[in-house]
Parts: C-alpha cells; structure tokens; sequence
C-alpha cells in the first residue's frame, strides 16, 4: 500500500505514539480490503459514543489516546442529551459515564454535535471522500448526496479524524458504486408519506441485503429518501443505493441495467406493515429530525397537548437555528431532545410499546429497547401522542 512521506513519519512515531498507532489501523484496514492507498477526507462521523454501547472497556481505550482530529468530526448520537438529561429521566450514574466518553472525544477534536445527521451541519458534496459510520448517514452521504465513504467502524472512523485519511476502497471507487439488482415498486407512490419510504426501506433491505439496489418508480424528496436509506441499512446492509431520475448518480452516471435481478414490491407489502398496536409512548426523529420535519410535527402539534410521552429527536445545530419551532413543539407537552434517540438511550427502555414513524427505528426499538415497536405517519403519531 503506497504511503507518502508524512505517512512514514507518522508511522515512525514523529506525531505521537497514538497518530501511529491509528496510522497503523488504517493500513492494516486497507490491506485487509485491498486498498492501494489512502484517499484524504473531508470529514469523518465517529460511532461508539453512547456509553450503553461502548461500555467501560471502550471508555478506558478512548480516554488512552493522545492525538487531535485534523478534519471536521462529529460523534454519532449517545446515551442522552449533553444539556437536557435529567429532564429526560437519565440515571446520574451512567450520565457521569456518558460524560466521561464525551469528555474523551472532546480531548481528541471531535465535534460534539451527536448526531446521525451530519450532513445538515456540516457542508458535504458530490463526490467528497469521507469516513462515516453511522448507517444511515453513510447511505444518505453515498445516495442523496453523492459522496463517497464506505461504512466505518467506530475505531476507523476516529482514526481516519486523527489522520484526515481513510483507506481508498469499495465505495471510494466509482466501479463499485454500480447498480446491483433493480427494486420496482408497483404502487401508487405519490401520496406516500415519510414512514411509507421508511417501511419500503425495512422491507426492501430483507430482500436486497448488502447489494445495492436500484428503485423505479419512487418520486421522493430529501427526507423520503433518508427514511429509505435507513431503513434498508438496519434490515440490510445497504450503503449506497440508486433512485431512478432523482439520486445524483442515477442522474449523471449511464448504468447498466441488463441482466440485473428484479425485485417487484407490490403496495399491499408495505401498508401490512402498518399495524395497530397500543403503545405507551411515541418517539419520532429517526435518523435525526430535518428542519422540514420539525416544522410539519409543530403545525401539527398546534393547540394540542401530549397525552403520552412525545420524544423528537434532532441535532443540536439544527435546534439553535429553529428555535421558535421547537419552542412551539414542547407547548404541547412534548420533549425535543438533541444529542440522542430512542435506540441508543437507555431511557426508552422503561416503555413496553413505541410508535415511531421511522423503518429503522420499527427494526431496532424490539432489540436494542426491549419494547414492541409500531409504525405510523407523523400524523398517526400525533394522534396517538395527543388522543
Ligand atoms: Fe439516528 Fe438513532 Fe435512528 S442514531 S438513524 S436516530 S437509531
């Protein structure tokens, strides 16, 4: 693997021993999946910071490490919000744990904005190279937007924050970023609301696994295709997928189609997954709220208070640049909560039912929360959480 001559020093030890020990995780990386060398990136988006995931062994190794990030870096969400936490019920033991993981990022230069939603905070292109590891950040960082990361582990996304380079393979090169089986969804897709792109997300990603699939016949916005991606990379494991006339690449790249596997999916799949469950609290933000989103939960929210707990989750940035709307949000009672969500917090752990309007959370909230989980639209939620 080629290594320039700043790379040689750093392997030497001249920058530390921890830039050389991250150094070596990347090479080490890189010849496991044949890179020839490393691509520089723009930014990086580093998973493992809840303390419900990474526990004490992950809090001790990171607090070891001694080096700064030299690209723009952002955790993915934790355990709890950094401001709000005991307003949300967090135990004060595992918040001293969680701010002992925070702690050690912030040491390293990574941002603390906590979010699976990066993209909204910090500008990202058509065709940056980055390393990310949050799931559907990097499907929606490969599909909507046209960079190019492949999925990161939590360690190889800080190394790659600490070095400012990432090994140059899969998904970093355009050949393999073709199509790899065609998705056509025989529904009338036009009245289709977030969580229906969500649930074709969940069901698609179980038929698809880690191929990347190519929709026909879907006309989403930005918000559609982030519930899509989602969704199919918890079910799946897709990292970049293709929408016919709308994703970038679809768009610009001329792809070969023929002799691919079709994949039919017919409307009835879909609406099956909507089933009418009784839950005991509705949590809404997954991956992380859009201005959009915030906007449509409070005019929705308007003159109503919340019967059952209402969590929303989003970004911290896209908080203070939408303050009214939040505002206007927790009159009713609800709790807009940055930094965390409802699978990596602990706290969701106490309901038995969630409704959610996300594919990806429907697919995690049984495991990683103990509860039954039920999809809806955000008006559906709404009803629930204000009836
Ligand atoms: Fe983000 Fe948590 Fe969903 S990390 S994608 S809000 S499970």
């Amino acid at each position: 693997m080629y290594l320039d001559q700043e790379d040689e020093r750093i392997l030497a030890g001249k920058q530390g021993e921890t830039k050389a020990k991250m150094l070596e995780l990347l090479v080490a990386l890189g010849k496991v999946f044949g890179a020839e060398r490393l691509v520089p990136i723009r930014s990086a988006q580093v998973s493992g910071a809840s303390y419900k995931t990474i526990g004490e062994y992950g809090l001790q190794w990171l607090s070891s490490l001694d080096a700064k990030a030299v690209v723009p870096a952002v955790l993915n969400p934790i355990g709890m919000p950094r401001e709000r936490w005991e307003e949300m019920g967090v135990d004060p033991d595992f918040a001293r744990k969680q701010q002992a993981v925070v702690a050690a990022y912030e040491r390293l230069g990574i941002g603390l904005e906590c979010t699976c939603t990066p993209y909204y905070l910090h500008e990202t292109s058509y065709g940056d190279h980055l390393a990310w590891s949050e799931s559907s950040a990097v499907s929606y960082a490969n599909s909507v937007i046209g960079a190019r990361t492949n999925r990161e582990g939590g360690p190889g996304a800080l190394a790659a924050a600490l070095i400012g380079k990432t090994p140059c393979y899969g998904l970093h090169h355009a050949e393999n970023r073709k199509p790899q089986v065609i998705v056509r969804v025989q529904a009338d897709t036009r009245d289709w609301s977030i969580a229906h792109y969500g649930a074709l997300g969940y069901h698609t990603g179980k038929l698809v696994g880690n191929r990347i699939p190519f929709f026909s016949g879907l006309n989403p916005d930005s918000d559609r295709l982030k519930a899509l991606g989602a969704a199919m990379a918890a079910t799946g494991a897709v990292a970049l997928y293709h929408v016919e006339g709308i994703t970038p690449e679809a768009l610009k790249v001329p792809f070969e189609l023929s002799g691919l596997e079709i994949i039919t999916v017919e409307s009835e799949e879909i609406e099956k997954l909507f089933k009418v469950l009784p839950v005991d609290a509705v949590a809404v933000g997954c991956p992380h709220c859009s201005p959009d989103e915030l906007a449509t939960i409070a005019r929705l929210l308007n003159g109503r208070i919340v019967t059952k707990p209402l969590y929303v989750f989003v970004a911290q940035g896209v908080i203070n640049t939408n303050l009214k709307t939040v505002d206007s949000i927790e009159k009713s009672g609800a709790r807009v909560f940055a930094d965390t969500c409802m699978v990596v917090s602990p706290v969701m752990e106490k309901y038995s039912a969630i409704m959610v309007n996300s594919g990806k959370a429907l697919a995690y909230v049984p495991d990683m929360c103990g509860a039954m989980a039920r999809i809806g639209t955000i008006e559906e939620c709404i009803a629930v959480a204000t009836g």
